[in-house]
């Protein structure tokens, strides 16, 4: 399995693929996990969960971008996105990468653009959530918050259970909205748990620190046995629903969403959308290579072939140059 998700870990960052999957829009089968390539389409998306009692966190995909131009123009993007969830008075905040907006070009650039972005969030009472990324941006990313902190209260980032210090920052972030994840990227054991029971049992150690001491906390996983441990564990201990929330991604474990929050949990659907789905899918490939059904139902027209063709060329390529 670690051989797996390598090997989607490793698709993730290829910039050929990336390109290729741009210029053929969501044909691979990423509709089913992309909620719109555009904002007007977007907001449909996020209307048809409100309906439903979920409320949503809106990505604008994109991430580990290294030219000034594309960072100011996510930057724009995400304006237009706060202000539509202003005007069309939808139940949703935004969650945002730091790399997209020009951490990996310098971070007082990044900072500018978070600020402006913050703090239009801030004036329509829109809560901003600072995704979290790899280990290089970690730090960065929670000086970012600590800076924009000082000025604003509607920002909240992510905890990455398979990290050692993830205990360490929960406790310093305790007074911060929360969402407690599992982790998503290749980390190295110098910095991170590697198996799957040592990251499982961090998880559900930090969720049921911030359940008890920390400001609301966000669930993020697709995993009912941590789901069926924490509604257990907020009943025994007199939780209330109002302090914390479940979260998954779009267009993964649909019923379970819906039955959750027709059983009167706050559930949040974190809403993926625009063209720049290839690095976040991939993930999800990594995390679960059964995902790849959301592939195969799809027609396998000629474009989608060329962009099979090329991912598992890459496939065979990465086989053949692995070291060991
Ligand atoms: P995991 O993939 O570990 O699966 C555990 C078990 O759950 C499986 O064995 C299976 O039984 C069940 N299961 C999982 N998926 C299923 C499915 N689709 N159908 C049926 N059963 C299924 N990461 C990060 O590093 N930074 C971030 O900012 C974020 N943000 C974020 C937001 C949200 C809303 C979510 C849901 C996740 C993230 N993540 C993230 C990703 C996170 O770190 C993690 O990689 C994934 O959620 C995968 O781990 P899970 O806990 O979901 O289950």
């Amino acid at each position: 399995m670690p051989l797996v998700k390598d090997f989607f870990i490793g698709l993730s960052k290829n910039q050929l693929l990336n390109k290729a999957a741009k210029t053929y829009g969501l044909k691979l089968g990423a509709q089913n996990v992309v909620a719109g390539t555009t904002i007007a389409e977007t907001i449909e998306s996020i209307k048809k969960l409100n309906a439903h009692g979920i409320s949503c966190t809106v990505d604008n995909l994109g991430e580990f971008v290294f030219e000034k131009e594309e960072a100011i123009k996510a930057k724009e993007q995400i304006l237009q996105m706060i202000e539509a969830i202003h005007t069309e008075e939808v139940d949703a905040h935004i969650s945002l990468k730091p790399t997209q907006l020009g951490l990996d070009i310098d971070y007082d650039f990044c900072l500018e653009n978070l600020t402006e972005i913050v703090k239009k969030a801030n004036e329509y009472d829109i809560f901003i959530n600072l995704d979290m990324e790899d280990h290089l941006h970690l730090q960065p990313s929670f000086d970012l918050l600590d800076e924009l902190s000082k000025t604003y209260d509607n920002v909240g980032t992510v905890i990455q259970a398979y990290f050692y210090r993830a205990e360490d920052d929960i406790e310093k972030y305790k007074n911060f909205r929360l969402r407690i994840v599992k982790g998503a990227y290749k980390e190295t054991e110098e910095h991170a748990y590697q198996t799957k029971e040592e990251i499982d049992a961090n998880f559900i150690r930090l969720i049921e620190w911030h359940l008890q001491h920390g400001k609301f906390t966000s669930i993020a996983t697709h995993d009912h046995h941590v789901i069926n441990h924490v509604k257990r564990f907020a009943k025994e201990h007199n939780i209330p629903n109002e302090q914390y929330e479940f979260q998954m991604l779009y267009g993964f474990r649909k019923e379970l969403q819906l039955q959750l929050a027709q059983e009167g949990y706050n559930f949040t659907t974190y809403v993926p959308f625009g063209n720049d789905w290839y690095g976040y899918f991939m993930r999800r490939l990594a995390e679960r290579p059964q995902n790849l059904n959301l592939v195969v139902k799809q027609t396998f027209t000629k474009k989608n072939n060329v962009l099979i063709g090329l991912t598992a060329g890459a496939f065979l390529l990465g086989r053949l140059t692995k070291k060991k």
